[in-house]
């Protein structure tokens, strides 16, 4: 991962911790009722994937243990990882495109309401994502992949010449010789791994995306209600399809890009086509970017706009994340794919705990906060999800004091421990294992290896019955957490 160059040293630091009548009395753990949108507390598990998922998209045991675990902390929401919303073959990331999967999600919905008593809320972030290959060995790519044309024999002074012979002159090319010969797109196939744009409007399933991907989300968020998640979040963030449409470089020409209501206007279309098939009385929010954080993306000030155009068009919550981007993506070894968290705006996505003057904590609550004011200042009302670096209750309790967010998130501190919730709810906030932001899981989730956390990995792995990664050697879940009996 891409680190800022003044290596700054940061620790956590939670502040002191409440008793549990302070807990009692703080906005975080009081609930929050917005139309269809009600919480218990104001906190939040933001969608992790876990890499539990079958190769064929299917839950397994370890996906049902894994957000059992997490609802066993009792927090307000949790947001069931990036699930895929067509039918296609995508790896073992979890998928929603048919209803075949329908059961086995029901099975983790089940467990989570079993596992909190029914007071975590269970939503699912839903996502469509394009084509990306993995960098491919020089030789196959020069030799066997690359589409020649007549400009490369031209760049060559190759005119006419036999195709196999033409690659064969390629594969001698020195890199700096191979600059003049292939295009910006090839030298990124060859470096990178070809990936698909939703600007690439030669290709016939990228120029009709505004007309497929509405349907293919509103069959995903009516099996969602199927299965009986409280709601859905539509994937507008990060790499993906809908947030490319968001982005600034987006120059399509077709009315869905180049101004900020091109843009938004797929992002719109998805969320309005969900919404007449799910009905106003179900739960659906989306998580965009608050700035894709890359030179030429899409700022807060753009971020603003989309932000009071969901508002608008009647969405129940907004989550905000940030950066998270291909574009700026470091490149990945030969055989692997590039990895959308490794550059400068990956880092503001998961900042490491070795940073810049700002640090890792609370990147995002600016820029969020800017965006909820400018919502409120429409009369506007929509809840407000912030993320970023929080472990702290004080911390989380202060951004909803100074009113900047309405349910605060934790990714990697309840990844960490989550009991976070319950202990420092119950005034047993000593006893939480705060996060340390050294990004394990999130080097554990590059490589797609199943996501754990080193603070609880490794202990008592002699548990009986317990369950452990392919190689034996971690265990998938956390201890479970009794809350000592008091004297
Ligand atoms: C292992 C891992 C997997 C993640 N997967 C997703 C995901 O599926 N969807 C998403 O929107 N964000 C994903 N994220 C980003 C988090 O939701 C969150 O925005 C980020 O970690 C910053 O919050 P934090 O500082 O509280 O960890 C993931 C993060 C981690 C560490």
């Amino acid at each position: 991962m891409w680190r800022p160059p003044q290596k700054i040293k940061w620790k956590p630091n939670p502040g002191d911790w409440p008793s549990a009548e302070e807990a009692s009395r703080s906005l975080l753990f009081s609930p929050l009722n917005a139309g269809p949108f009600r919480l218990d507390t104001r906190t939040w598990v933001p969608a992790m994937v876990p890499w539990r998922a079958t190769d064929d998209g299917f839950v397994t045991q370890d996906n049902i243990d894994w957000y059992a675990r997490f609802a066993a902390g009792r927090p307000g929401a949790i947001v069931l990882e990036a699930t895929g919303i067509r039918d296609i073959p995508s790896g073992p990331l979890l998928r929603i495109g048919h209803e075949r999967f329908v059961p086995g999600l029901k099975k983790i919905v089940e467990a989570v309401r079993e596992a909190s008593g029914g007071e975590t809320k269970l939503f699912i972030q839903i996502i469509d994502f394009l084509s990306i290959r993995r960098r491919p060995e020089p030789a196959k790519y020069l030799g066997q992949y690359l589409r020649l044309t007549d400009r490369h024999r031209a760049a060559l002074g190759m005119a006419g010449a036999a195709e196999a012979d033409v690659r064969a002159r390629l594969l001698q090319l020195a890199p700096e010789a191979l600059e003049q010969v292939l295009d910006a797109r090839e030298l990124e196939g060859l470096r990178m791994g070809d990936r698909e744009r939703v600007t690439d409007m030669h290709l016939p399933h990228i120029r009709e995306l505004p007309q497929v991907l509405p349907d293919l989300f509103a069959g995903a968020a009516r099996r969602a209600r199927e299965a009986g998640f409280d709601g859905i979040e539509l994937h507008y963030a990060h790499a993906y399809t809908m947030a490319s449409f968001l982005s600034a470089v987006n120059d399509r020409d077709d009315g869905y890009g180049r101004t900020l209501e091109g843009r938004v206007r797929l992002p719109l279309e998805v969320y309005r086509r969900v919404r007449e098939t799910v009905g106003d009385d179900y739960v659906v929010g989306c998580r965009f970017l608050s700035d894709e954080c890359i030179p030429g993306g899409s700022d807060v000030e753009d971020a603003t706009h989309f932000g009071v155009a969901f508002a608008r068009a009647g969405m129940d919550f907004l989550s905000l994340s940030r950066g998270g981007k291909f574009d700026d993506a470091k490149q990945p070894a030969v055989g692997w794919s590039a990895y959308p968290y490794t550059g400068p705006s990956g880092y503001e996505c998961m900042p490491h705990h070795v940073s810049d003057e700002k640090g890792p904590f609370g990147r995002n609550v600016e820029a969020s906060a800017h965006i909820r004011a400018a919502i409120r200042a429409q009369g506007l009302g929509t809840p407000v999800v912030v993320t970023g670096g929080v472990h702290g209750y004080r911390q989380a309790e202060e951004l909803l004091a100074s009113d900047r967010a309405d349910v605060v998130g934790f990714a990697r501190q309840s990844l960490a421990d989550p009991d976070w919730f319950t202990k420092v709810r119950s005034g047993y906030g000593k006893a939480v294992n705060v996060c340390i932001y050294a990004n394990y899981c999130e080097a554990l989730d590059e490589k797609h290896e199943e996501v754990t956390c080193q603070l609880w990995d490794r202990v008592a792995l002699d548990e009986a019955g317990i369950r452990k990664t392919k190689d034996g050697k971690r265990r998938l879940t956390p201890a479970a957490w009794n809350a000592p009996t008091l004297p």
